[in-house]
């Protein structure tokens, strides 16, 4: 679950604007130490340099260590590179400028599938801290084991096997009330989709009311199917850093168990929540294809756009109804997690609207109560197409596209690009068409 107001740290003028002058992006990381801020944001102001864009993030690689993403509009001043670059180099450790002529236009974003390490340890709340309200909050046990859960998230880096949680007996029988009860309800509120992915979960990656089942092992099954996995994650995210992962069809989950004196409600996302609300869907292609596809509107772009987006993922991946045939199901993981709303979702208390990006987008909603309007989706491919069509609408000048073969992103904005892209589409045309032509040939 994203968080419902993007609160990540953000100075300056918005992300892009439509035609806006050229940018660099750096990435500076220092030592924490009292006024380095200040230190970094001196060295711009002597050298006539604007920032357009600064946020920092605690480093992933060193402890103690921060990682400030700069964006500077580009000017006369920027001609000489070295002098800027030997100047930052006094202040800071290390630093790395992204821009370049091809790019230079485009904000920091993650490219490589590696690069989610850098912000997987930026979480906004709950992980070891819990407000006062949380029914775990005066548990010291309780903290004390989700501190040693959330330490696999910390310091986990991507390609790395998941460390397996010997889970408590208190903490299976809080999973097994759980299950038991929303698996009673799935055959006839839980979509198609949904029906079909649990019997493999039971049968591949150990689900089942007396076992927690491990992220590793479920992030290999959901790779065999669709190409998703799972990362641990150490409690919540900003909406940025959360969608920019579904880019890469790679899904942040939290490890560890709700508090035991209420399994029926949690105030956070818990393994529950991911387990049982998001990951089967994660084994559609559909609907695997359709979450990418949110994640990958969310590269580099402003903002508020960003809220925008976190609403759409809001309204469908979280709380999302489909059609089917006359009916209405639930495939969003807020209400496959929560016998309540799941009941409360199909009665005909809540409103029910057609699932509209441009509308959906715009609607307020409660984060701490039932929702009182839910969209409801066609198909998932539906879905996508109409995200896909709402997308031109925001403010990013450059288009983006995920090469599987080499878990990148790829930024087109260059003939060269654009040659490579119509270069791999013929090529898939033309498995299409052969394909197509021998399946002629076997019916005649
Ligand atoms: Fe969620």
């Amino acid at each position: 679950m994203v968080e419902a107001k993007d609160s990540k740290v953000s100075t300056g003028s918005s992300y892009l604007e439509l035609n806006r002058p050229k940018r660099v992006s750096m990435i500076l990381s220092c030592k924490e130490k009292v006024g380095i801020l200040a230190d970094v944001l001196g060295f711009f102001s002597k050298e006539g340099l604007t920032l357009a864009h600064i946020e920092s993030r605690p480093s992933a690689l060193e402890k103690d260590q921060f990682d400030f993403f700069v964006d500077v509009m580009q000017s006369a001043n920027m001609e000489n590179m070295d002098s800027i670059r030997a100047g930052l180099e006094n202040i800071c450790d290390t630093v790395t400028i992204i821009g370049n002529q091809e790019a230079a236009d485009t904000p920091w974003f993650p490219q490589k599938i590696s690069d989610l390490d850098r912000f997987a340890t930026h979480t906004l709340e709950f992980g070891k801290e819990l407000k006062a309200d949380h029914p775990g909050f005066s548990d010291m046990e309780y903290r004390k084991r989700r501190c040693a859960i959330t330490e696999n998230a910390t310091s986990y880096k991507h390609g790395e096997k998941i460390p397996r949680v010997e889970y408590t007996d208190v903490e299976i029988e809080t999973w097994g009330k759980v299950y038991k009860r929303l698996t009673d309800l799935y055959p006839t509120h839980a979509c198609k989709e949904h029906v079909k992915a649990l019997p493999l979960l039971e049968q591949y990656c150990g689900y089942g009311e007396n076992n927690i089942p491990q992220l590793q092992d479920i992030s290999d099954f959901l790779h065999s199917q669709t190409g998703f996995r799972l990362r641990p994650v150490a409690g919540l995210l900003s909406s940025r850093d959360f969608l920019n992962g579904l880019a890469f069809r790679v899904f942040h989950s939290t490890q560890y168990v709700r508090h035991h004196s209420q399994p029926f409600y949690t105030p956070e996302p818990d393994v529950a929540h991911e387990l049982l609300g998001h990951v089967p869907l994660f084994a559609d292609p559909d609907f695997a294809a359709f979450s990418q596809e949110i994640g990958l509107m969310s590269l580099g772009v402003s903002d508020a756009d960003i809220e925008t987006l976190a609403t759409c993922y809001w309204f469908t991946i979280e709380f999302g109804l489909c059609r089917e045939g006359d009916e209405i199901r639930a495939y969003g993981a807020g209400l496959l997690s929560s016998f309540g709303e799941l009941e409360y979702c199909l009665t005909d208390k809540p409103k029910l609207l057609d699932f509209d990006p441009k509308t959906t987008s715009l609607t307020k909603y409660p984060v701490t109560e039932f929702q009182p309007t839910y969209f409801v989706a066609e198909s998932f491919e539906d879905a996508k197409k109409k995200l896909k069509e709402f997308g031109n609408s925001l403010s990013r000048s450059f288009a983006v596209r995920y090469n599987p073969y080499t878990e990148c992103v790829e930024v087109i904005n260059s003939q060269k690009q654009l040659k490579t892209l119509a270069y791999s589409i013929h090529a898939e045309m033309d498995t299409l068409l052969s394909a197509m032509s021998r399946m002629a040939e076997e019916s005649k």
